[in-house]
């Protein structure tokens, strides 16, 4: 089934999109110099991840990228936003930059450009070189510099053909699940932690930005904010104030600082400890868009098992779920976009949306993911609504390309618009692949017009 029309004319320039992550998707992690990350490192713990994967092999897309953009060029995506691998061209975060994996993102990004497809290069996809976490990682305030060193020698490198940069992806969740409530990579649980590297991540951000300013012409930057609506999961008055407090960590703690100038005031006092004189003008630099990512809303419930005294809870029976467990409510998208149009008064980029489901091959070759389709049909309409209703959104990416590593879960959630077969590396379009490539191309014909 394909889509009808969508169901408000998109401006002409709005950007149609794919989003990928260099861990999730690359593998080669023993290949051409590149070094470890916090990632490989955590995947190799037991019990951290299902089925023990990891990222070793993923899709295989350093050697298959060519074929992975014949796909997107088959979509009709006009954009093609991935991560760099920061340890694949600065093998110990430091240094020494490492040629053979410099040349590959130059080989990708010709490659993009050849397909007429713009590249879009995120920073930060999680992947902290090793060597860094053992100084101290984002704990250590000197990791700010680092990674400025770090967004100055990618600019340098390919600022003359990528103008569009996001510093980080989604700090929200690789600091609140990586320092303090479990689940993710480098697996610390601490509340100090937390809020050590909440900081340090906002000086980091701050000083790239100021660096791309300086090695890259005409650059468009920005970062890359996960905003989900924080609801109380019951009745009871404490997990109304757990969801106000994740709601301060997760939603303010790093687009307030950096488009405001403040931290939210539910973090004001714990965050003062870590702040020196002038920290927040550096970390407020100006950026030219604001990155959303959004699958669902929050039901959050007081937990003293962890350090932050939140956990998530179950959503109200009624509303339906993806494979992930994550809520489909396309409601609260439409007004996370309104929100984050009001609040933070710059244009907004969707940089990642779509569900986890239980896809297969059926007899005929063929994946049949309609309920993908009906979350993306769902959500683009609640997007073309908040655009009605004065949101300024210039462009939507669907996570994503491929299905791949999903983190904690391994291979076991399949996000992509493409089907991998990991054994053979067979790609396999599914119907929502050919679902988002008639939105496409009917939201080009409405705007020619
Ligand atoms: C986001 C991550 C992305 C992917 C999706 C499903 O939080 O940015 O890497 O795992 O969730």
């Amino acid at each position: 089934m394909v889509a009808g029309p969508p169901p408000a004319k998109s401006p002409a320039d709005f950007v149609w999109g794919v989003s990928t992550s260099s861990y999730q998707i690359e593998g080669a992690a023993n290949e051409d110099g590149r070094g470890p990350s916090i990632w490989d490192v955590y995947c190799r713990q037991s019990g951290r991840i299902a089925n023990g994967d990891t990222g070793d092999v993923a899709c295989d897309h350093y050697h298959r990228y060519a074929e992975d953009i014949g796909l997107m060029r088959n979509l009709g995506v006009d954009a093609y936003r991935f991560s760099v691998s920061w340890p694949r061209i600065m093998p110990t975060g430091r240094g020494a930059a490492n040629e053979a994996g410099l040349a590959f993102y130059d080989r990708l990004i010709d490659a993009l450009i050849a397909a007429d497809i713009e590249p879009w290069l995120c920073l930060y996809h999680w992947d902290l070189p090793q060597a860094l976490h053992e100084r101290g990682g984002w704990t250590n305030r000197d990791c700010a510099q680092w990674f400025a060193d770090y967004a100055a020698l990618v600019g340098r490198r390919y600022g003359d053909r990528v103008k569009r940069y996001a510093t980080f992806n989604e700090p929200s969740v690789f600091t609140l699940f990586g320092y303090c409530l479990g689940g993710s990579a480098p697996g610390i649980s601490d509340h100090a932690m937390l809020l050590r590297a909440i900081h340090h991540v906002n000086l980091a951000h701050g000083a790239a930005v100021d660096r791309l300013r300086a090695s890259v012409t005409d650059a468009s930057l920005g970062a890359i904010h996960n905003c989900q609506p924080c609801r109380p999961a019951g009745g009871d008055p404490r997990d109304l104030l757990a969801a106000q407090k994740l709601d301060a960590y997760w939603n303010g703690a790093f687009p307030d600082p950096q488009l405001l100038g403040s931290y939210p005031p539910l973090l004001a006092e714990v965050m003062a400890p870590y702040q020196q004189p002038d920290d927040l003008t550096h970390i407020r630099r100006p950026v030219d868009w604001f990155g959303l990512n959004h699958y669902s809303p929050h039901y959050v419930t007081a937990d003293a098992g962890n350090p932050l005294g939140v956990g998530f809870g179950p959503a109200p029976s009624n509303v339906p779920r993806s494979a992930m467990g994550w809520p489909v409510e396309p409601d609260a998208f439409r007004e996370t976009l309104i929100g984050i149009h009001r609040r933070y008064r710059l244009p907004v980029y969707v940089l990642e949306n779509g569900t986890a489901n239980h896809d297969a091959i059926d007899a005929a070759g063929v994946v049949s993911d309609e309920p993908r389709i009906a979350y993306l049909r769902a959500y683009t309409a609640a997007m073309f609504e908040a655009i009605k209703a004065g949101a300024d959104v210039r462009g939507y990416f669907v996570w994503s390309l491929l299905d791949n590593f999903e983190w904690g879960s391994g291979y076991s959630q399949r996000f992509g618009l493409v089907y991998v077969d990991y054994p053979t590396q067979r790609r396999i379009p599914k119907a929502s692949f050919r679902w988002y490539a008639r939105l496409i191309e009917s939201s080009l014909e409405l705007a020619a017009d």
